[in-house]
C-alpha cells in the first residue's frame, strides 16, 4: 500500500482506489475481516434476509406501486436538508444519477441546478410522479439491471433498506461517480405506522431494517471513508383514507396480519388532517454518507 501525506492507494481488484485523509488505524481495513471482528456486509445481508422473511416491501417495485400516491403526499412538504448537504458540490454544467429516484422529489429540484439527471426507478407508479423536463431522463429499472453513462454525482436516498446484497450496488455507484456519492439511510427505527400496529397486536416490531451505521461500517470495510452528516427532520405518513392505510400496512405487517383488528388499531393511531389520515411517526435520525469514490491516478 502506498501512502503518504494522508492519502493512500489501496490496492483492490484491479484499480485502485484513493482513500483520503484516513487515519493509518484505519487502513488496515478491506473486504475481509480479522477474525473477532464484525463482518459488516454479512451482517447487512442477514438483516436483509431477515426482514424480507417478514415482509419484502422495501425491494418490491410492486409495494411502491401501490404506496406511490401516499409516498409522493408525505414526502413532498419534508425538509430533510438532503439537498443542503448536496450544495456544495452542485453547478449547472454537472450531470448526477438519482438512484431509486421515487417520486423524484430530489431529481426535480436538482435540474434545475445541474446540467442533466438521469432518475433510474424500478417502481412505474413512482415513476410516474416524476415530471417530465428536457434534462431529466428517467429509465424504467432496478440499479442493479440499469445501464447508465457515469455522472459526476450520484445519489442514493432511502433505497438501500432492501438490497440483498450491498457490495456490488455500491461499487456501481463508486464505478458510476466521477466526482461524489452520496447515500441517505435513516438510523433511527422505521417510522412508519405498520411498526406501530405490529407493536400493538403482535408484541414486537419483528426483523428490523439496516440502520445507517452498518451502511458507515460497511463502507468502512470495503474501503471507503465516508464523511457524514446527520439529519433530523419530522415524518408524517399520509392517506387518502382506511383503505389506503392498510393496504400499505399489511404489506410492511407480514405474518399474522388480522384485518379487522389492524383497521380498528389504525383507527386509534391515524389523526384525520382534513380530508387526509396521517401517522405522526416523530422526528426521524438519518445519515448521509457522502465520499470520492475513486481517482484514476
Ligand atoms: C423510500 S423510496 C425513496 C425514493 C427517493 N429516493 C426519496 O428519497 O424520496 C425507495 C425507492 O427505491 C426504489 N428501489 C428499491 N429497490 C431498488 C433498487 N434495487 N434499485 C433502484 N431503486 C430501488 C423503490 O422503487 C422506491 O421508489
Amino acid at each position: 500500500m502506498l501512502c503518504s501525506a494522508g492519502r493512500c492507494l489501496q490496492p483492490l481488484g484491479s484499480e485502485d482506489i484513493v482513500l483520503h485523509e484516513l487515519s493509518p488505524g484505519l487502513l488496515k481495513t478491506n473486504s475481509e475481516t480479522a477474525m473477532g471482528e464484525i463482518d459488516w456486509v454479512e451482517q447487512w445481508k442477514r438483516l436483509v434476509a431477515d426482514r424480507a422473511s417478514l415482509a419484502s416491501g422495501h425491494a418490491d417495485s410492486g409495494y411502491w406501486d401501490r404506496r406511490a400516491s401516499s409516498y409522493a403526499r408525505s414526502t413532498q412538504a419534508r425538509s430533510d436538508e438532503f439537498l443542503q448537504v448536496l450544495q456544495p458540490y452542485l453547478s449547472p454544467r454537472k450531470t448526477l444519477i438519482d438512484v431509486g429516484a421515487g417520486t423524484g422529489r430530489h431529481t426535480m429540484p436538482l435540474a434545475e441546478r445541474l446540467e442533466w439527471v438521469t432518475a433510474v426507478e424500478p417502481s412505474e407508479g413512482m415513476r410516474a410522479h416524476i415530471a417530465q423536463r428536457d434534462n431529466i431522463t428517467i429509465v424504467a429499472s432496478t440499479w442493479e439491471d440499469a445501464e447508465v453513462a457515469p455522472a459526476d454525482l450520484v445519489i442514493c436516498s432511502h433505497v438501500m433498506y432492501g438490497v440483498a446484497d450491498p457490495v456490488p450496488f455500491i461499487d456501481k455507484m463508486q464505478r458510476s461517480a466521477r466526482e461524489r456519492v452520496f447515500v441517505m439511510m435513516r438510523e433511527s427505527d422505521l417510522p412508519h405506522p405498520a411498526a406501530e400496529l405490529r407493536r400493538r397486536l403482535a408484541g414486537a416490531t419483528g426483523p428490523r431494517l439496516p440502520r445507517f451505521s452498518e451502511l458507515f461500517m460497511l463502507l468502512i470495510q470495503i474501503g471507503a471513508a465516508a464523511d457524514v452528516t446527520f439529519l433530523r427532520y419530522p415524518i408524517v405518513t399520509r392517506y387518502a383514507g382506511m383503505d389506503e392505510a392498510l393496504i400499505d400496512c399489511r404489506a410492511l405487517y407480514g405474518e399474522g396480519w388480522d384485518e379487522e383488528a389492524a383497521r380498528q388499531a389504525l383507527e386509534e393511531i391515524l389523526i384525520r388532517d382534513g380530508d387526509e389520515l396521517v401517522y405522526d411517526g416523530g422526528v426521524a435520525l438519518s445519515g448521509v454518507a457522502h465520499w470520492q469514490p475513486r481517482t484514476s491516478s
